[in-house]
Order: C-alpha cells, then structure tokens, then sequence
C-alpha cells in the first residue's frame, strides 16, 4: 500500500480519493477550498495543512483540478509542489491538460529529481464512483507499468499511450469527439422535434442505428426531455477541452473547422450561465438564441 497525497476534491477527485481509501492507502488530501477536505478525512484520510505538508508525507502525489492553468498554479505556487518534491518521490497529474502543457510541467517536474507521469481518465461521476475510470499515462513506460497496482485502485484499465504528451493527445481526442457529437445530436433532433417528431422516437431509433454510441444515449434522453443537466462532467470543462483540442490541432498544422463551430457553441452556452451545468447543456446554445 503507498503514501499518496491527492489534490483537487471535485466531482472526480473526491470518489477517486474513496477508492484509494477503501484499497487501503493511506491517503492525504488536499483541496483549495478546504471544507471539501471534511467528508474524505471522516472517511479515513489524512488533512495536508498545505502543498508543500501533502508532499512531504506523500510517496505519490496526485493531482485532478480543473485546467492546465490550475495545474500550474499548484506546481509553481509559493509553497507549491516544486518546492517539495525531491528524488524518490513520483507526481502522477490526471488533469484533463494539452499535451504541451504536460511536457512543460514534466520539464519542470524533472529538475526536483522527482518522476513524472500524465494519466488523464476516460469516464465520469459514475466510473470515477465505481473505480472503473479507463487510464491513460503518458511518460515513462517502466513508471507507468510501477505506478499500474495503484491506479487500478481507481480505474479498471491502465493504457500505456507513449511519451509525456501522447495521453494527452488521446484523452484530448476523445473529448473532441464527444463535444461535437453532442453538438450535432442536439442540432438534429431540434430539429426533427420542431417538424413533430417526438423525442422518444427519436431516441429509440437512433439507438438502433449505425450513429448510436454512448455519448448520445447517456446524454441524450436529458437534452431531449426534461433538460436538468445535473453536472456529471460540467460543460466548462468540456469547453476547456474543445479550446484545448483547436489549439493543439493548430500546433499541429491541421485544421479542426469541425472542433472549432462546436467549440463556439460550447462557449455560448458558457457565457449564458451553463458553465457549471453538464456538458449536455451545450443544447441550451441552441434553444436560447
Ligand atoms: N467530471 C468528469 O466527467 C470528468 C471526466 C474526465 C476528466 N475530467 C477532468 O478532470 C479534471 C477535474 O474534473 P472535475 O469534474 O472533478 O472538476 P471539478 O468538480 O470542477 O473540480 C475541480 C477541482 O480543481 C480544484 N481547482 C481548480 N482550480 C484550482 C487552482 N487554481 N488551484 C488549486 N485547485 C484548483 C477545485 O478546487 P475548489 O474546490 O477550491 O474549487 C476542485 O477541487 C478536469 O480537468 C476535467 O476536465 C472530468
């Protein structure tokens, strides 16, 4: 069983931190807004009074916040994780990030003389609950295959994608496809339920077509009925994701027109207060024009 310190309490941290607990680690928490810190240490975890404390009595370290920016507010803030870290010990971040802010974090990570891995996830509220999350890592593949006992106690799955950046890439594409698929549902079943098709028809054929995948049928019976977007995965982040994917596709040289429509949509709906609402909610930059 490992020492691991685990910053960001959110929607996915706080079960991910549950499972590391109910595996038997002996785990320190850590969250800016420190009143998310009470449930977890009732359950058995350990309070960090700072960054610096949590990586101290941590062997791994892990971090689940919001954005590439909030990562590097935790590595490079006073008191923050640079300044900690040392030989022998292993920050694993599974923030949804680019690809180049990973490899500059790792750059980073590097002159601690710590180790450094990518391990972003694929799944949600209920994988992150279940420990079923599909895991990327993306860095050293003898680390990766060190720290796989551990991050199965969050997740089903561990793959192996390639250097520092390449889960990156893959967690990135996933999300991509996703936003706009979702983009797109909701711009065709609008639609077919302004002419008078009913939603429930709509739904039950597309499910039994050559179009039905997971994203539609989980999120699809919401966007097309009652509309509570309870937040699973919040549309801010999808937003971040689809901004992300635009610009790592530009760093590439390939053009993401597709990516960059659906990416505006989500941004409406942010602007218009869904920010916090699910990914779903992205529907609501179409209704409330
Ligand atoms: N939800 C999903 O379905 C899902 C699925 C796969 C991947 N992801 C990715 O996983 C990450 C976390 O998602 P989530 O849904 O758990 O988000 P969330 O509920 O919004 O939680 C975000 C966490 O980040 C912390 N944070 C934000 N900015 C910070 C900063 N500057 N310094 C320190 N801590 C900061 C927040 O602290 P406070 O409590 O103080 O705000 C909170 O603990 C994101 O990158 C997301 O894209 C999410």
């Amino acid at each position: 069983m490992a020492k691991v310190g685990f910053i960001g309490l959110g929607i996915m941290g706080e079960p991910m931190c549950r499972n590391l607990l109910g595996k038997g680690h002996d785990v320190t928490v850590y969250n800016r807004t420190p009143a998310k810190m009470g449930p977890l240490v009732a359950a058995g975890a350990n309070a960090a009074t700072s960054l610096a404390d949590l990586v101290r009595r941590s062997e791994v370290t892990i971090t689940m916040v919001s954005d590439p920016a909030a990562v590097q507010d935790v590595v490079t803030a006073k008191g923050g994780l640079l300044g900690a870290l040392s030989p022998g010990k292993t920050y694993i971040d599974m923030t949804t990030v680019s690809p180049e802010a990973s490899r500059g974090i790792a750059r980073m990570i590097r002159d601690t003389g710590a180790d450094y891995l990518e391990a972003p996830v694929l799944g949600s509220r209920k994988p992150a609950t279940e420990g079923t999350l599909v895991i990327l890592t993306g860095g050293d593949a003898g680390l990766s295959r060190r720290m796989e006992p551990l991050l199965l106690s969050m997740g089903s799955r561990v793959i192996h994608m390639g250097d520092t950046g390449m889960a990156a890439h893959m967690k990135l594409i996933i999300n991509q496809i996703m936003g706009t698929i979702l983009c797109v549902f909701a711009e065709g079943a609008l639609v077919g339920m302004e002419a008078g098709l009913e939603a429930e028809k709509i739904l039950s054929v597309l499910r039994n077509s050559v179009v039905a995948c997971p994203a539609i049928l989980l999120k699809g019976p919401d966007m097309l009925g009652e509309r509570v977007f309870t937040p699973n995965f919040p549309l801010k982040h999808a937003h971040k994701d689809m901004r992300l994917a635009v610009e790592t596709g530009k760093a590439a040289g390939i053009p993401t027109p597709v990516t960059k429509a659906a990416c505006d949509l989500f941004g409406a709906a942010r602007d218009a207060g869904f920010g916090d609402r699910d990914i779903s909610a992205v529907l609501r930059a179409l209704t409330d024009r």
